[in-house]
């Protein structure tokens, strides 16, 4: 696997945000907390802290009918943050225990692979919150660099990838397995490399009621796995199963802040903190190097250029870096959020530009204070799920039964 690559330093983040912001007087040192400077809210003392938390967790203690009242951007339809549903299955690939077993032994198989070196769980590493740790997977290649996401919860996206242009897990997988920027697998070989393997004969016969292995069955065996990895375990969880105690007194004012002052809710809503839809936030970097324009490239509707699914935030911590680009740690992020995200600036040539990209009307200046920010950021830490030994250890792969090709030097 590789290194992770280095990530941007928070003060450099910080500057970016001056910049962005609009903000920057070469009299600003960059490391200055910008919220705290320009924030109109008092920071709390101690005491009221804890007043206000203890007031939060009487309130959030009980059914969300009697939570304070969201802030939510008129005409937006949203759903009240909550417990995880239960996980359905497709008609056309139903799950059964041979079929997910496979499915995990194939995540974990460079077999499948071009390269023979790359598995999913190379870039889906439940260790690192089924994400890689780095900035962007596999650079290059001309089609735009992309921030691993977790597989986590993937199951109840309305679409997969950051532009949603896989409908259902089993379409997301055959476009990993075969993307050349991810496994540049190629069917036929994969199949004849699987069929040398006497388990995974066995495996698949077991699975899909003595069918031999075939490309179909490989990619419904990993998407069945897919809709085995689900959370639901984390202390947010547990404290809307009833464990009042279980939210510290800076997660329980994050979750009121993410619900209403911060105006998270409009877009990250919902058991998995998604609405499943598309915006700008203003990191498409249009016209520029690092240009992505997101949705665009599915839909060709320019009102999608730089617009991406908003993510799931269950594994927000876990994941970093964040975004599509992979240019953030959590505490820059909420700064530019703080800010209302990037305004991207028009070049000359770009002035009259009809594809000129237009930033998301629900994000502005949040004025929230430094302590805000850090129970924003407890609340989401709030979200993690524990990493279970079983996950994180490799299964053992199936041998090939075929004879070892000795290469002569
Ligand atoms: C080289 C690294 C790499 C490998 C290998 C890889 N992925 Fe990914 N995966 C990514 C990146 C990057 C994205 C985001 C791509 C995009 O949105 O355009 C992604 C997206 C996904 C998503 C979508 C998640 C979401 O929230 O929309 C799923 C699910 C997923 N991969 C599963 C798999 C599976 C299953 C395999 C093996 C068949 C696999 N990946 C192999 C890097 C990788
Ligand atoms: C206008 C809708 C919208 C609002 C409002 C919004 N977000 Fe987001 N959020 C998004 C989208 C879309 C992305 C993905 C952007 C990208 O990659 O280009 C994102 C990404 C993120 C990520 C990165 C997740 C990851 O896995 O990479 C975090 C963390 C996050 N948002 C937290 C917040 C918080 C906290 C708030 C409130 C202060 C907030 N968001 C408000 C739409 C929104």
């Amino acid at each position: 696997m590789h290194e992770p690559r280095p990530v941007t330093s928070a003060r450099l983040v910080v500057s970016l945000v001056l910049v962005w912001a609009g903000s920057w007087s070469p009299g600003v040192e960059a490391a200055d907390p910008l919220p705290a400077r320009r924030s109109s809210r008092l920071e709390k003392t101690t005491a009221e802290r804890s007043e206000t938390a203890s007031r939060l967790r009487e309130l959030y203690r009980g059914p969300p009918a009697g939570w304070p009242a969201a802030t939510i951007d008129p005409g937006v339809e949203w759903r009240e943050l909550g417990l995880l549903p239960l996980v359905e299955h497709p008609e056309s690939n139903p799950p059964n225990e041979a079929k997910t077993a496979l499915g995990r032994l194939l995540f974990h198989d460079p077999r499948l692979s071009a390269s023979g070196q790359l598995a999913c769980v190379s870039c889906h590493d439940p260790a690192r919150g089924w994400a890689d740790g780095r900035a962007v997977s596999q650079p290059g290649h001309g089609i735009p660099a992309r921030n691993a996401p977790t597989i986590r919860n993937a199951v109840w996206q309305s679409a997969l990838f950051w532009d949603g242009r896989a409908a259902t897990l089993e379409r997301q997988v055959e476009e990993s397995l075969t993307n050349p920027t991810e496994m540049a697998a190629d069917p036929d070989h994969v199949v004849a490399l699987l069929s040398q393997c006497a388990d995974y004969r066995k495996l698949f016969a077991r699975a899909f009621a003595g069918r031999a292995i075939d490309f179909a069955g490989v990619v419904d065996a990993l998407a069945s796995f897919e809709r085995t990895v689900v959370g639901g375990r984390s202390r947010f969880d547990d404290f809307l199963r009833g464990d009042a105690s279980a939210l510290a007194d800076a997660e329980l004012l994050g979750l009121d802040l993410f619900r209403r002052d911060a105006r998270c809710l409009t877009c990250h809503h919902g058991p998995i903190l998604s609405d499943g839809r598309f915006h700008d936030v203003g990191l498409s970097f249009y016209g520029r190097p690092n240009e992505d324009l997101g949705r665009y490239a599915v839909t060709t509707d320019p009102a999608d250029i730089g617009r991406f699914r908003t993510p799931s935030l269950r594994d927000a911590t876990q994941t970093q870096p964040l975004t599509h680009t992979g240019m953030f740690e959590l505490p820059g992020l909420l700064a530019m959020y703080n800010a209302g995200m990037p305004v991207l600036r028009r070049h000359p040539h770009q002035e009259g530009d009809p594809l000129f990209p237009v930033k998301s009307p629900h994000l502005r200046p949040l004025g929230l204070n430094g302590q805000d920010l850090g129970d924003l950021a407890a609340f989401l830490a709030a979200l993690a799920e524990p990493v279970p030994r079983s996950a994180v250890r490799s299964p053992d792969l199936p041998r090939s039964d075929a004879p070892a090709v000795v290469v002569e030097r």
